[in-house]
């Protein structure tokens, strides 16, 4: 299959997800690197882009300039999709931009800093046809996708509880916001949006949470706080109802000590519960009342794992893959299918807008549930 020719919007000098986004999309090895507008100010990314060896005349000062002059070259030559690594205030202007133009987006989560601009860029994508993939990384786990597979088959039953966590420390102290690029604008909310930790990380793991059930969050109650001096959250905690009748329970905070990255998921049904933990990704617990539990591996020679699991993994097991792995399956999903390939019938391989629209009612949900004193908000 030819690459698919992109341009990347942020992820200049100092940036962390968009070096991320890259070495996925190598990894991937359908995705070809060929333009960028890298950062904020033109002097910036057009250093940025001499410093990963980007064509000089492909460097461009701001998106807007690329995506003019892209959509001018020929088309065997122009970019056929941008992906957009800059903070969440800078989603929706360049993803309905580049879409006007003519090309398909990737872009990080959450969708958009607001439910209203998350909602311009999905009228965008259905006034011009184009294709959206949002990166929810966790879901690119092969045990990830193993364990949806394993709930939807219905062999456990049905979901009577999930308990989702995703915790980390690097905010817990005043001083954490001093200097750190990554916490300036996340704890302001004019480029994060109403949502703090809710918004960065509260996001993955509904969104976890929604994948491996099959089912969607219908409602919250949510407590949402924060350090004194913030703006908006740094911590929170909230239950929730699914669609499928099941109870849940989801903490978001960065603000937890000793917690790294730490995204774990417990998905009880009936007959089994389920077990996975983001910093040991290549395992998956399950645990049964009258038999032992078992501790299944990931490894593309582990026979017993579903055959489109088995197609996504690089290594034999024993040989861990993990975080930029997972991310490029979401870009090899994405590129494949915008090369032709029909979708699989279960999941595409990666967060729909309609996925990442959910994203956004779970944090309006959840923030007007914590502003009126932890009531039951419907999505
Ligand atoms: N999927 C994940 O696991 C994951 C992890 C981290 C961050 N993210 C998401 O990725 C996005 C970026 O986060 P980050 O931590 O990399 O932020 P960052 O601050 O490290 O990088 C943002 C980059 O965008 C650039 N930028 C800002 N405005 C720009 C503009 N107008 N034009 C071009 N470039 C511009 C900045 O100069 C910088 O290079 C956020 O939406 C965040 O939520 C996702």
């Amino acid at each position: 299959m030819k690459p698919i020719r992109y341009g990347m919007i942020g992820g200049g000098q100092g940036a962390f997800i968009g070096g991320v986004h890259r070495t996925a999309a190598a990894i991937a090895g359908n995705w070809q690197l060929v333009a960028g507008a890298l950062s904020s100010t033109p002097e910036k990314a057009k250093a940025s882009g001499a410093e990963i060896g980007l064509d000089p005349a492909r460097t461009y000062g701001s998106w807007a300039e690329m995506l003019e002059r892209e959509a001018a070259l020929p088309a065997d030559q122009r970019i056929e999709a941008v992906s957009i690594v800059t903070p969440n205030h800078m989603h929706a202007p360049p993803a309905i931009a580049a879409m006007e133009a003519g090309f398909d987006v990737i872009v990080d989560k959450p969708l958009a800093n607001s439910l209203a601009n998350a909602q311009a860029i999905a009228d965008a994508a259905a006034r011009t046809g184009r294709r959206i993939a949002v990166t929810h990384t966790y879901t690119g786990y092969p045990l990830v996708k193993q364990a949806r597979r394993l709930v939807s088959s219905g062999q456990f039953g049905k979901v009577r509880r999930v308990a989702v966590k995703y915790t980390q420390d690097w905010l817990s102290r005043a001083a954490d916001l001093e200097g750190n690029k990554q916490a300036a604008w996340r704890v302001d909310p004019a480029q994060s949006g109403d949502a703090g930790a809710f918004g960065d990380i509260g996001t993955h793991a509904a969104n976890l949470a929604e994948f491996i059930t099959g089912e969607d969050i219908t409602a919250i109650c949510a407590e949402l706080t924060m350090l004194p001096g913030r703006a908006i959250d740094d911590d929170g905690a909230a239950l929730f109802r699914l669609s499928g009748g099941g109870k849940g329970t989801l903490t978001a905070s960065q603000v937890l000590v000793g917690d790294i990255n730490d995204l774990a998921i417990d998905i009880y049904c009936d007959e089994a519960g389920l077990h996975w933990r983001q910093e040991e990704p290549n395992t998956l617990r399950i645990g049964y009342r009258d038999k032992p539990t078992e501790i299944w591996h990931a490894g593309a020679n582990r026979a017993y794992l579903a055959n489109d699991v088995l197609a996504i993994q690089r290594t034999p097991g024993g040989h861990p893959e993990g975080y930029l792995e997972a991310f490029a399956n979401i870009y090899r999903a994405f590129g494949e299918q915008l090369r032709g390939a029909p979708a699989p019938q279960d999941e595409p391989g990666y967060a729909t807008m309609d996925d990442a629209l959910k994203g956004m009612k779970f944090l309006r949900a959840s923030l007007e549930s914590s502003r009126r004193g932890a009531v039951w908000v419907d999505l």
